[in-house]
């Protein structure tokens, strides 16, 4: 029997109008743009409207990366949206994206991981494809973050944004998505978290706001230790030298920790994609839009060798391998 792979068909991004730039920050909380921009590298982030919702954006991404794919609604056979920042409970988003675009029947499925949920999706949905469950499946990162960000915290309000991006992935000969690696541990848990959700409620006694909360300096560190260790494993999988790889593609969370990735990659920085300096942190949306944002300049060529990687709350991390 044939071996069949995965490869992306098309990708799409959608940005919230909204643009919240670092002067603004600066009326908001005691900050400046000096600071952000020398240990973030972010100078602005789009932030969803009143009555945008993630469902929204996703949709827009999804409807972006179908035009691109030359997808119809009606080829699509799977769909899975990476998000911390559902609609609602229930439904997932992955139901709501699926009732817009008018797509009946099909798989959908919210994945929850923080900043790796689009690798994580990317992950399940090529297995769907490569053992011939799906033959046309949507995979979205979607978050609207600045729903659960304390404005008044200058430590963590500086940083997110929202957003989303999509791709739509195929069965292929060769391999596209050539593989992905995922890990997760739960002892950093307090590294960066939400700290309520529905089983666990805020009680009146619980000093913390319902907002992200962040040891910053921590994460930072163990984000550095987690994406070498990563970069080299989907390395050594592959058996590939590090010139190997023709373009990386981050999540884009500071500028520090992209440039000690692009480090132990030995690979200079044009050849890293860099989206933060618009878009902030947003999550499980960071990495698709980058994609996007590349493949639509012209930078990622058909047949380039692209590095995926992300690395989030949970903690959660993730890389995936992919010739475009
Ligand atoms: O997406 C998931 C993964 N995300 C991450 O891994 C995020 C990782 N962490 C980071 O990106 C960085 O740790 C931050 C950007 C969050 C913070 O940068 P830092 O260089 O680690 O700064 P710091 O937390 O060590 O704070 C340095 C100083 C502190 O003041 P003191 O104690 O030295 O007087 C902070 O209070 O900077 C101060 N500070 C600020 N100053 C101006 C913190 N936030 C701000 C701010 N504006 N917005």
């Amino acid at each position: 029997m044939t071996q069949i792979y995965s490869k992306i068909l098309g990708t799409g991004r959608f940005l919230p109008e909204r643009v919240l730039t670092n002067a603004d920050l600066e009326q908001m909380v005691d900050t400046t743009d000096e600071w952000i921009q020398a240990r973030t590298g972010i100078k602005r982030r789009h932030i969803a409207a009143d009555d945008q919702t993630t469902a929204d954006l996703a949709e827009a991404a999804a409807r972006d990366a179908m035009a691109a794919a030359g997808a119809e609604p009606g080829d699509i056979d799977l769909i899975m949206v990476g998000t911390t920042t559902p609609d609602q409970v229930f439904p997932n988003v992955g139901c709501l994206v699926q009732e817009r675009l008018g797509i009946h029947g099909c798989p959908a499925f919210g994945l929850e991981a923080a900043c790796s949920g689009f690798i994580y999706g990317l992950s399940v949905a090529d297995r769907f494809v490569a053992n011939g469950t799906a033959k046309c499946a949507l995979v979205i990162g979607a978050e609207t973050l600045s729903r659960m960000t304390d404005w008044s915290d200058r430590t963590t309000c500086v940083l997110f944004g929202d957003g989303a991006g999509a791709v739509v992935l195929g069965p292929a000969e060769v391999p596209g998505v050539i593989s992905c690696h995922l890990g997760a541990d739960g002892r950093y848990q307090d590294l960066l978290y939400h700290p309520y959700g529905t089983s666990r409620k805020q009680r009146p006694e619980d000093t913390e706001g319902p907002f992200i909360q962040m040891r910053g300096n921590e994460i930072f560190k163990v984000a550095v230790k987690t994406l070498e260790n990563i970069v080299d494993e989907t390395l050594e999988a592959n058996d590939l030298p590090r010139e190997a790889i023709d373009w990386l593609v981050p999540h884009q969370a500071n500028i520090r920790i992209i440039q000690a990735t692009a480090k132990r990659l030995a690979m200079p920085m044009e050849k890293v994609v860099l989206t933060l300096e618009d878009h902030g942190n947003t999550s499980a949306a960071s990495v698709p839009m980058a994609l996007d944002t590349a493949v639509r300049d012209g930078r990622i060529q058909r047949g380039d060798l692209v590095l995926l990687e992300a690395f989030g709350g949970g903690l959660t991390w993730g890389s995936a391998l992919i010739r475009y």
